[in-house]
């Protein structure tokens, strides 16, 4: 298979799983600008045309971002029969999730997988919050800091939760996956985990789930939702309506990561507003005039 046709396969596989946008860092749109000054050169001489070289980015104009067609499919995920049990240890909410996070640190369903990097990072925030988020997966600087959301989408999500009139020491903060997915040549960008990596983690956000307890949790994205809620949708159909996991109300809404994209719109921040405002009416949690109008048209 051709380096292209497996880049070709790989974005529609991404649009299959309700992707809409693949962030490309440095290296990645290297790698591009080569393959695009192949296939031409290759069209050149065959006088053939190649799909891909037409839309693949310039060294002039090349995006950080590619948009990707959506669909409103998803590959829900569900968990293999011989998934090993998760032992809970502990008294306390404190002691359990530290039992939780040493399973964590050493699961064999990860390390069968051999996809997925090596450190852990495991959730954080209080053992005792009303609201959880779970994300997707960490990242670089997650990875370095092991904890979850201490990068760019991280410090968006502060600003989240600062107009929330929260902190991350109110709320309790995880990942679908503990683990950061690998790929060829990985600097800072990052793959979207496949159904069976996402497998491979979830019990340990169930388990989270069921320890901490919350009133109220947070899809962050795509894979969130599809691997909590065994939906298969996009975050745009989604929204907008409450959930139940396991009798606890869900909202979805978009990823943080979302809102860092030059795409991202003042409707894309303001839908995500409305979701959370809807959160906080759910919690009972204070609403002032000034929350409630963020966002609103003067
Ligand atoms: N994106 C996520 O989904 N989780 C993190 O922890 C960081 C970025």
């Amino acid at each position: 298979m051709r380096p292209v046709d497996a880049l070709i396969d790989h974005l529609k596989s991404e649009v299959a799983r309700g992707k809409t946008h693949v962030l490309l860092d440095e290296e990645a749109r290297e790698g591009l600008r080569e393959l695009f000054i192949k296939s031409r050169e290759a069209a050149k001489s065959s006088t053939a045309t190649s799909k891909l070289s037409k839309q693949a980015p310039t060294a002039a104009a090349s995006p950080a971002m590619l948009r990707l067609k959506t669909t409103a499919t998803n590959t829900a995920t569900s968990m293999p029969e011989n998934m090993p049990l998760l032992k809970v240890h502990g008294e306390t909410r404190e002691e359990s999730l530290e039992s939780l996070r040493q399973q964590a640190e050493n699961w064999a369903p990860v390390k069968a997988l051999g996809s997925l990097r090596s450190t852990m990072v495991f959730g954080s925030g209080s053992p005792h919050a009303r609201l959880m988020l779970v994300g997707e997966a960490p990242g670089h600087e997650e990875e370095r800091r092991r904890e979850p959301f201490v990068g760019p989408a991280g410090r968006k999500l502060d600003d989240i939760l600062k107009a929330m009139d929260l902190s991350r020491q109110d709320v309790y903060i995880s990942n679908i996956l503990k683990f950061r997915p690998l790929a060829p040549r990985q600097t800072i960008n990052n793959r979207t985990p496949t159904p069976e990596e996402i497998a491979s983690c979830l019990p340990f956000v169930l388990k989270e789930i069921e320890i901490v307890k919350p009133d109220c949790i947070i899809a962050l994205g795509v894979t969130a939702a599809v691997g909590l809620l065994k939906l298969q949708s996009s975050v745009e159909s989604m929204r907008e309506q409450w959930h139940s996991l396991d009798g606890i109300p869900t909202r979805v809404t978009y990823h943080p990561s979302y809102l860092l994209q030059s795409e991202a719109n003042n409707d894309i921040k303001r839908k995500l507003w409305e979701d959370m405002l809807a959160v906080m009416d759910k919690l009972g949690l204070p609403i002032s005039d000034k929350q409630r109008g963020f966002f609103l048209t003067k």
